[in-house]
C-alpha cells in the first residue's frame, strides 16, 4: 500500500509522489491548512492537507483524530525557510496530500501514545498501543537482531536448533513449578520447564552433539525487576567438551550479538575465581565498572585491644573482618551521610559499620585507640591509603559480613555516580564450590547434574566445573560441565540427600539415559531479556519483553490467570477449596 516507510523521506525525493501509511500522531488546524504527522514503525512525517491543493483531501483530513489509520497520497515538497523541524527526521520535508483515506477510525486513545508519566498498569492493560511507540519498536527490533545474530552464529560452528517440550516434568533448577492439570490423568499434572536442562542432556546422550534453542523457561519465584515467571534463554549444550570450549563459543557468541546491536566488545574477557568474587565484591557477580574492592584486614583486627573484634577474628573460617576503601571519601561524604551508612548495612545484618579516616596526621576515628601505632600503618600501607581516603570496615559472620559489604559497594558507588553508563564489563566466575552448606542442609550452588571437581573433598570444600558470565553487576548466564556417568550422579544425590526412591521418582530417565553411553557434556545458558535489558539500557525486564507479566505475576492484558469455569474443573477432576480468593464459576 506504500512507496515509502515515513522516515525513508528526505531532500533527495522533492518533487516525487510518494504514497505513506500509518497512524495520526497529531494533527493542527493552522488558519484552514491542517498538519498531520503520521507515525509508522520508523517514525513521523508531516503530511500537509490544504484546501488550495485538494479539497477532497482537505476535507477528509477534518475528520481525522488521533490514532486515525491513514493512507496518504502526495507530492513531497521542502519546508519553507523557518519552517524546518531539526528534531525530525523527516524535519526538512512535508508531503502535500492529494488523496486521503482513511483505513480506520480509533476511539479516543487511553493515554498518549510515547508518554512515560502514563502509569504502568495502564499501559500493561493496553500494551498494544504502548508498543507503538517508537521506542518499544527500536527495543524489539535490537532484540530479533540479537536473536537472529545469536542463531546464525551458533549454525556456522555446528549447533543444531531442536525444540523440547513445555508439557514436561518438573526441572531442578530451584523455584517453584508451574503446574497444567492433565485431563487423561485426572489427579496428574505436567509441570512447565524452568529450563531444557534435562533434555538438552539427553539430546547429548542421542548423539546430536551440539544443541541450542531459543527456549521458554517457567519459574514461579519472587519477581524482581530483572526476573520474569516467563522468560527466554539462548540455551546451548556440547559433547566432548571443556569448559573452555564452552567459553570460547559463549565468547563468540556474546561478541557476535554485541556487533548485531552496534557495538564492539574485546574477547576473552576476564575471570574471577566465586571465592575471589566474593572475598573482593561480596558478591558472584560483581560490577567491575568500577574499581571498590574489599580486603581482609583480621589478622590485624585479631591484635586490636576491642574484644568484640578479636573475639571475631579467632574464628577465620567462619567470621570475616572486611575493609572497603573509598578513595577521597572524608571530602565526599558529610558526617550525617557516614552516620546513615551504618543504618543502610543494619539493613543486612551488619551490627555495625567502623570506618578510619585518612587524615594529614594518620588515621582517625572512634576505633584508632584500640589499635598499635604499627597497626594502624599497617591498616594504612595494605590500603594504600591517601590523605582524604575513608576506610570502612564490617565484621562478624562470614556470610552476613560479604552480603552486606558488597551491597554497600554497590551502594556507595551508585551514590558517588561512579559507575560509567556506557561501558560493557564482562567478567567469568569459575571455580563455584559444589554446595551450600547450612547447618545440616546440604544444597547444589548451581543444579545437581554439575560435574564436582574434586568429589573425594569433604562438601564443604567441594568445588564444581560451573560458570557464570557476569555483565555489568548482572548475572547473565550461567552454566557447567555436566556428570555423565551414573555412579558420581549417584554420589552427588547422596551428598545433598535425594534418596535413591526420591532420585529414580523425579529423574529416573536421566539415570537411565547415563547407564547407555552417555558422553562427557557440559553448556550454558544465557538470559536472553536480561542481554536486552544491558543492551538497551532497561530499567525495567519488562520494558524488553513484548507481553510481560507484572510484578504480581500476571497478565493485564489477558487479564491471566483468570478463573475458569465448574465444567473446565471437573474434566480435570479439580475441586477448589473454597477460599476469599476462588471465584468458583
Ligand atoms: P540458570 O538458572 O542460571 O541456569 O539460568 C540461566 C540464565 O537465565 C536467566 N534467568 C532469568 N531471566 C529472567 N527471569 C528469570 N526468572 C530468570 N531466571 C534465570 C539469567 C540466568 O543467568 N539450565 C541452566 C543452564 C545450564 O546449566 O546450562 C539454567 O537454567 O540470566
Amino acid at each position: 500500500m506504500r512507496s515509502h516507510y515515513c522516515t525513508e523521506l528526505d531532500e533527495k525525493n522533492i518533487g516525487e509522489i510518494v504514497e505513506v501509511c500509518g497512524w495520526s500522531n497529531n494533527s493542527r488546524d493552522h488558519g484552514g491548512v491542517i498538519f498531520i504527522d503520521l507515525r509508522d514503525k520508523s517514525g513521523l512525517v508531516q503530511l500537509v492537507c490544504d484546501p488550495t491543493d485538494s479539497t477532497t483531501a482537505h476535507e477528509t483530513a477534518n475528520k481525522v483524530r488521533d490514532e486515525y489509520v491513514l493512507k496518504a497520497k502526495g507530492k513531497v515538497r521542502a519546508r519553507g525557510e523557518g519552517l524546518e523541524n531539526p528534531n525530525l527526521k523527516t524535519g526538512k520535508i512535508e508531503i502535500v496530500v492529494e488523496d486521503l483515506i482513511i483505513e480506520n477510525i480509533s476511539e479516543p486513545v487511553p493515554f498518549v501514545i510515547g508518554d512515560n508519566n502514563v502509569g504502568e498498569d495502564v499501559r500493561l492493560k493496553y500494551r498494544y498501543l504502548d508498543l507503538r511507540n517508537k521506542k518499544s519498536y527500536d527495543i524489539f527490533k535490537l532484540r530479533s537482531k540479537a536473536t537472529i545474530a545469536a542463531r546464525n552464529l551458533l549454525d556456522q560452528e555446528g549447533f543444531l536448533e531442536v525444540e523440547t517440550p513445555i508439557l514436561t516434568k518438573s526441572t531442578p533448577e530451584g523455584a517453584r513449578d508451574y503446574l497444567v492439570p492433565s485431563r487423561v490423568h485426572n489427579g496428574e499434572f505436567f509441570a512447565l520447564p524452568q529450563s531444557p536442562q534435562l533434555f538438552k542432556q539427553l539430546l547429548m546422550c542421542s548423539g546430536f552433539d551440539r544443541y541450542f534453542q531459543i527456549a521458554k523457561c517457567f519459574r514461579d519465584e519472587d519477581l524482581r525487576a530483572d526476573r520474569q515467571p516467563e522468560f527466554t534463554q539462548i540455551d546451548l549444550e556440547m559433547s566432548f567438551c571443556t569448559q573452555e570450549d564452552i567459553i570460547r563459543v559463549t565468547e563468540s557468541l556474546l561478541q557476535e550479538i554485541f556487533k548485531a546491536c552496534g557495538h564492539d566488545i574485546q574477547i576473552p574477557f576476564n575471570r574471577l575465581r566465586y571465592k575471589d568474587a566474593m572475598e573482593k565484591y561480596g558478591s558472584d557477580k560483581p560490577d567491575l565498572r568500577y574499581d571498590l574492592s574489599m580486603i581482609d584486614v583480621i589478622d590485624i583486627f585479631a591484635r586490636s585491644s576491642n574484644e568484640i573484634f578479636s573475639s571475631i577474628a579467632k574464628d577465620k573460617k567462619n567470621n570475616r573482618i572486611k575493609a572497603l576503601k573509598v578513595p577521597n571519601g572524608d571530602n565526599i561524604f558529610s558526617k550525617r551521610q557516614m552516620k546513615g551508612f551504618e543504618d543502610y548495612v543494619r539493613k543486612f545484618g551488619a551490627s555495625g559499620l567502623g570506618y578510619f579516616q585518612m587524615k594529614e596526621d594518620g588515621l582517625k576515628g572512634p576505633l584508632t585507640k584500640f589499635f598499635t601505632e604499627e597497626d594502624l600503618n599497617e591498616i594504612i600501607a595494605i590500603s594504600d591509603l591517601k590523605v582524604g581516603d575513608v576506610i570502612f570496615f564490617g565484621a562478624g559472620d562470614k556470610k552476613i559480613v560479604l552480603d552486606y559489604m558488597g551491597r554497600f559497594r554497590i551502594y556507595l558507588a551508585e551514590l558517588m555516580e561512579i559507575i560509567p553508563k556506557d561501558r560493557f564489563e564482562f567478567v567469568w566466575v569459575v571455580d563455584f564450590d559444589m554446595f551450600e552448606v547450612e547447618g545440616e542442609e546440604v544444597k547444589a550452588l548451581h543444579h545437581p547434574f554439575t560435574m564436582p571437581k574434586n568429589l573425594d573433598a569433604p562438601v564443604e570444600e567441594m568445588e564444581s566445573i560451573a560458570y557464570d558470565i557476569v555483565l555489568n553487576g548482572v548475572e547473565l548466564g550461567g552454566g557447567s560441565i555436566r556428570i555423565h556417568k551414573k555412579e558420581i550422579q549417584e554420589k552427588v544425590f547422596k551428598l545433598l540427600g535425594i534418596s535413591d526412591e526420591e532420585a529414580n521418582e523425579k529423574f529416573e530417565f536421566l539415570l537411565d539415559a547415563l547407564k547407555f553411553g552417555a558422553p562427557p557434556h557440559g553448556g550454558l545458558a544465557i538470559g536472553l531479556d536480561r542481554l536486552i535489558m544491558l543492551l538497551t539500557n532497561s530499567s525495567s525486564i519488562r520494558d524488553v519483553i513484548a507481553f510481560p507479566k507484572t510484578q504480581k505475576a500476571q497478565c493485564l492484558l489477558t487479564q491471566a490467570p483468570s478463573a475458569v469455569d465448574n465444567t473446565q474443573l471437573r474434566e480435570l477432576g479439580i475441586r477448589l477449596r473454597e477460599t476469599p480468593a476462588n471465584k468458583v464459576l
